[in-house]
């Protein structure tokens, strides 16, 4: 079996996971200082959280107290650490502009300020990372395309990729709402990628792929109630960007034995483990590896076949790809 230093040293990329959630409580509570404002709780059931309405609300919070450009180029620098630390060779990095409530109408700034800290990280031997910018599932047709139409306009090299995240229980089904938007994306060479079947069912899983393109879906594990569709995503290698803890922290499943990641493995469904919101939830990347290793007796075939997945589905640069690809065969 793996041990977790193996799994630190495993060549493998992130392909799910939220700045948002890359705060650790420290810096949280030294930015609340900053910015005057008291915690939501108190200090000792911060990091409790209801479900994922309770969890979004509480970004809104935590990222509403970053109001300089410093601050952003700071978070994406430090995520670009703890990647290093992690053993994280790349990531897809999502960032939710709603979230961040200084920045709503400032969105060029806001990637300029995060890509700062990017490059100052990879000019410092840290790993490289994309932005994939996202909508939040209780927007409107007219903001999507608002965002896209700047998304576009710029063309920024570190952005990858459209996302969509938020709580799809709340907003109910709103794939057609976000198609054009989506379409626009896809015909101006941005990847996509797409949170379904975590907050929806199945068919949120099929409007991602049918109505909004996806060329990966962040969760997807609720396909499992659906056998057509765990066909129709092996069969056409989309992979899923699966976070265990996250799914089990955030109530949608009891634990690891009923989580269905190691059955959609074995259905032929490209899957990846990821973190979703690290510091946050309290995971790591090798953290999660081991989880699935343990609960699953995943073999080191098993780890090595899931990080190719990570790599191969991530929106890195081929050259990037290949290095980490080949890493991988002597790990
Ligand atoms: N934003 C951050 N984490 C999320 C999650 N697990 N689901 C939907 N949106 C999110
Ligand atoms: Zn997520």
């Amino acid at each position: 079996m793996p041990e977790q230093t193996c799994l630190h040293k495993l060549p493998k990329a992130e392909i799910h996971v939220h700045l948002e959630g890359c705060f650790e409580p420290a810096t949280i509570e030294s930015l609340a200082c900053k910015a005057g404002e008291r915690l939501p709780r108190p200090r000792d059931k911060l990091l409790q959280f209801s479900g994922l309405a309770d969890f979004l609300s509480f970004l809104d919070w935590c990222c509403g107290l970053l109001q300089t450009e410093e601050q952003l180029s700071e978070a994406a620098y430090g995520f670009c650490r703890r990647m290093a630390a992690d053993g994280t060779g790349y990531a897809d990095v999502i960032v939710n502009p709603t979230h961040w409530r200084h920045w709503h109408w400032r969105i060029g700034d806001m990637i300029n300020a995060l890509d700062r800290g990017f490059c100052a990280a990879e000019r410092d031997g840290l790993p490289a990372a994309g932005l994939c910018v996202s909508l939040l599932r209780t927007q409107s047709a007219a903001a999507a395309a608002e965002l896209v139409d700047v998304l576009i306009e710029r063309r920024h090299p570190r952005v990858v990729a459209l996302s969509i995240d938020g709580n799809e229980a709340k907003a109910g089904r709103t794939g057609p709402r976000f198609a054009e938007a989506f379409r626009r994306a896809g015909a101006a060479g941005l990847k996509r990628t797409v949170h379904a079947g975590e907050s929806s069912g199945p068919e949120g899983v099929r409007d991602a792929i049918e109505l909004l393109g996806a060329d990966r879906i962040d969760h997807g594990v609720r396909a499992i109630e659906d056998a057509g569709l765990v066909a129709l995503l092996a069969e056409r290698r989309i992979a899923l960007g699966v976070c265990p803890t996250s799914n089990t922290a955030l109530g949608l499943y009891a634990c690891m034995e009923e989580h269905p990641i190691d059955r959609l493995r074995r259905a032929g469904v490209p899957v990846s483990v990821n973190t979703d919101d690290p510091c946050l939830l309290g995971v790591t990347l090798p953290g999660e590896y081991g989880r699935c290793v343990d609960a699953y007796g995943w073999s080191r075939d098993d780890v090595r076949a899931v990080a190719r997945t990570s790599i191969e589905a991530s929106f890195a640069t081929p050259e990037t790809k290949a290095r980490l690809l080949t890493a991988l065969q002597t790990w």
